[in-house]
């Protein structure tokens, strides 16, 4: 599940940059002589943070049925309480089977949709702030955003009044269009009001958005699925930081080490390898009778012993969306990290997907954790996108998917692209 995620994600070493640009030339930002409050020249920023960046709250209702009592301590008491990411329960065994329990989400076919766990309610902390960011221990703090928001914050910014936080359900992808997907439609609820109020705050200046990892995916699906004239007024840039097109294969590792997360983390398949970037003949998982591409995902699927029903759910619900990763229209800058060891290829030999596969890493690295053939695909399917005229590209050598946005040397440019300078 998405801790397993967590855990795994690299962090390297930062080495010096490389940077290719293309399209227009970059702004300035907007000057106005004679002003002496600092904030009148900025751009508010809205945030969107990584996988499990979030913080979310639970309480648990008299329906609840604990796997074992210590689970059951909160039920029917009404009381909202930290479910993630709680240091405490994750320190106690017993406690960390209840938030494991507790996170764990089940699709209901009468609303075709995803839900909690029967018993379990849970919402979002601190919508509109960055202060409600998983940053706030060192382990945490480069993954979530945390040193980009000390450095937005030394340029001037403010939390509340110029820069303001979308944190989400982490667990939740958003569904193709025409399937019921009630966390990403609140998101989008949300994320359009905050937006909003971060412009009529700020003199109706447009709003920078930016997004590091899976918020990616969020911000790209709510800015494809904004009417354009509303992108166009709202939206100054998009910065998208860390996130391709293409996947990533750490999804297929977490889904084979553990079947189960298919249909209570749906957020797994939208990291899948898409057919978008990976091609039929390029084989992402490899044993000794066949051989798996980002085409064959439902057949890898039944492989696992899943029931048909995840394979309906990835056609339905995560191929779309995957498939329609295309440019948002707004002037946006894509920084990535190139030049890290990455996985392109799992190696189970003998088809048995519970052990520890084989790891090819590719000649080129990506991010450590996105391939350099997931990045590079950004310049196509977003760059070259219909009616996308200004599109930058950062590529960053050396530098990790964390890296992104927690190296001196990457967080200027992307405070750079933020600043318009
Ligand atoms: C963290 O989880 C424990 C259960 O292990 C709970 O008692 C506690 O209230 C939670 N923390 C917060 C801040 O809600
Ligand atoms: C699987 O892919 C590898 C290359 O990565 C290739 O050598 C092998 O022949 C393929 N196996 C099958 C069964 O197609
Ligand atoms: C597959 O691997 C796991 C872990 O190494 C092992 O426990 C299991 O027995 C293996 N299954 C088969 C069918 O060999």
């Amino acid at each position: 599940m998405a801790t397993q995620l967590h855990r795994l994600l690299p962090l390297l070493l930062s080495l010096p940059s490389l940077i290719f640009h293309r399209g227009t030339s970059p702004q300035l930002a907007a000057t106005t002589a004679g002003d002496d409050d600092p904030a009148a020249d900025l751009y508010p920023v809205v945030l969107l943070p990584g996988n499990t960046c979030s913080q979310l709250e639970a309480r648990l209702t008299a329906s609840y049925q604990p796997p074992s009592p210590q689970c059951g301590a909160e039920k029917g008491t009404g009381r909202w309480f930290l479910l993630w990411k709680n240091a405490t329960a994750m320190r106690d065994p017993g406690a960390a089977a209840c938030v494991a329990d507790q996170l764990r989400l089940v699709y209901d076919p009468a609303a075709r949709d995803f839900r909690d766990a029967p018993g379990v309610e849970t919402r979002v902390v601190g919508f509109g702030s960055t202060r409600a960011f998983l940053a706030d221990t060192p382990a945490d703090r480069d993954l979530c955003m945390g040193a980009l928001v000390g450095a937005l914050e030394r340029a001037g910014y403010r939390d509340g009044a110029t820069l303001f936080g979308a944190p989400y359900d982490f667990r939740q992808a958003p569904a193709a269009r025409g399937q019921p997907c009630r966390a990403f439609s609140r998101f989008s609820r949300r994320l359009r009001a905050l937006v909003e109020r971060a412009s009529a705050g700020n003199g109706g200046r447009p709003v920078v958005v930016v997004s590091h990892s899976q918020g990616g995916y969020f911000a790209l699906e709510f800015l494809n699925r904004s009417p354009l004239a509303w992108r166009r007024r709202y939206v100054k840039r998009y910065v998208m930081a860390s996130t391709g097109p293409g996947g990533f294969l750490l999804s297929v590792q977490t889904l084979a080490a553990d079947p189960s997360t298919a249909l209570s983390d749906p957020s797994l398949f939208m990291a899948l390898p898409s057919p978008t970037v990976f091609g039929p003949e390029t084989p992402l998982v490899v044993t000794r009778a066949r051989n798996y591409s980002a085409h064959d995902i439902p057949e890898f699927l039944a492989a696992l012993g899943l029931p048909p029903l995840a394979a309906a759910l990835y056609e339905t619900r995560a191929l779309p969306v995957k498939l329609g990763f295309r440019a948002p229209v707004v002037p946006t800058t894509c920084v990535n990290g190139v030049g890290v060891p990455t996985t392109d290829q799992l190696v189970y030999w003998d088809g048995n997907f519970s052990e520890t596969p084989g790891v090819v890493y590719g000649v080129d690295g990506g991010d450590g954790l996105l391939s350099l053939a997931s990045i590079l695909a950004l310049d196509t399917v977003v760059g070259d996108g219909p009616r996308q005229e200004d599109y930058r590209s950062i590529k960053l050598a050396g530098t990790s998917h964390a890296g992104v946005v927690s190296d001196a040397h990457a967080l200027e440019r992307v405070v750079g692209e933020i600043m318009g300078v």
